[in-house]
């Protein structure tokens, strides 16, 4: 435990609040955005039952921004304001919103580093937002077994797998590069410092990659080389290289 506990929105105050509404933009571009994807992925998954599942995912990630937008107004926020901040759906993820291999892609790789960062705030010293965390997670486990079960069936394709491998290789770099940002700063150690995140974020990083890891092995998937990473300028500690080397 530490020692900031911050029950009401009226405590949130100055540096706190500040960094406060930083983490929470950053979790409602991503959970208005994905509500988006999925939307779209009604209309192009190939079978009834993952079109079934897609709107479900969007109904679930709507009820996620939902929660957040909550969370603003209980701040003095305008959640319409924040929304208008952000990009494009498809330009905030580049990916193609019409493509079932990108959704699919998108399902295993980026909807599931969102995941981990939730799992820092659902223990985040804002209690507000801690307390509004835990069914977002329990719907988030729901989008990775289904993630997990795509990438299995992709894997039974030969040609459909190096269409999934070629898009990973360019959306998992990009995913630790945004979802996660910058492993280290000044921003790191504050947000620890005053219980915003419980990890570091290099910590976050890799629990998400040893999770992927586990399941890559399973269907013979790899992770990119480390000069995809680089040439989009995806900083990695060595702690995180080490794990990406164990299956390249
Ligand atoms: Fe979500
Ligand atoms: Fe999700």
């Amino acid at each position: 435990m530490t020692a900031i506990t911050v029950r009401t929105p009226k405590e949130a105050t100055g540096e706190y609040r500040d960094m406060l509404l930083r983490l929470m933009t950053r979790q409602f571009y991503a959970e208005t955005a994905t509500a988006e994807v999925f939307g779209r992925s009604i209309g192009c998954a190939p079978t009834l039952k993952e079109r079934l599942l897609a709107a479900e995912f969007a109904e679930e990630e709507a009820e996620h921004s939902q929660r957040m937008c909550q969370l603003f107004e209980d701040l003095g926020v305008d959640p319409e304001e924040v929304f208008r901040s952000r990009p494009p759906a498809a330009a905030f993820w580049s990916l193609d919103m019409d493509n079932w291999v990108h959704v699919a892609v998108f399902n295993f790789t980026v909807d599931r580093a969102g995941s981990h960062q939730i799992m820092e705030y659902r223990d985040s010293s804002y209690v507000p937002w801690a307390e509004a965390m835990g069914k977002v997670l329990d719907d988030e486990e729901g989008h990775y077994g289904n993630g997990v079960d795509n990438l299995r069936e992709f894997a039974k394709d030969k040609k459909l797998f190096a269409e999934f491998q070629t898009l990973y290789n360019q959306m998992l770099p990009v995913t630790i590069k945004r979802a996660f940002g910058r492993p280290t700063g000044a921003d790191n150690d504050y947000c620890i410092k005053v219980g915003l995140k419980r990890h570091t974020t290099e910590a976050v990083v890799n629990r998400y990659l040893e999770e992927m890891v586990g399941y890559m092995r399973q269907v013979g998937l790899k992770f990119p080389s480390m000069a995809t990473f680089d040439k989009i300028g995806a900083e990695l500690m060595p702690s995180t290289r080490a794990i990406l080397a164990t299956n390249q």
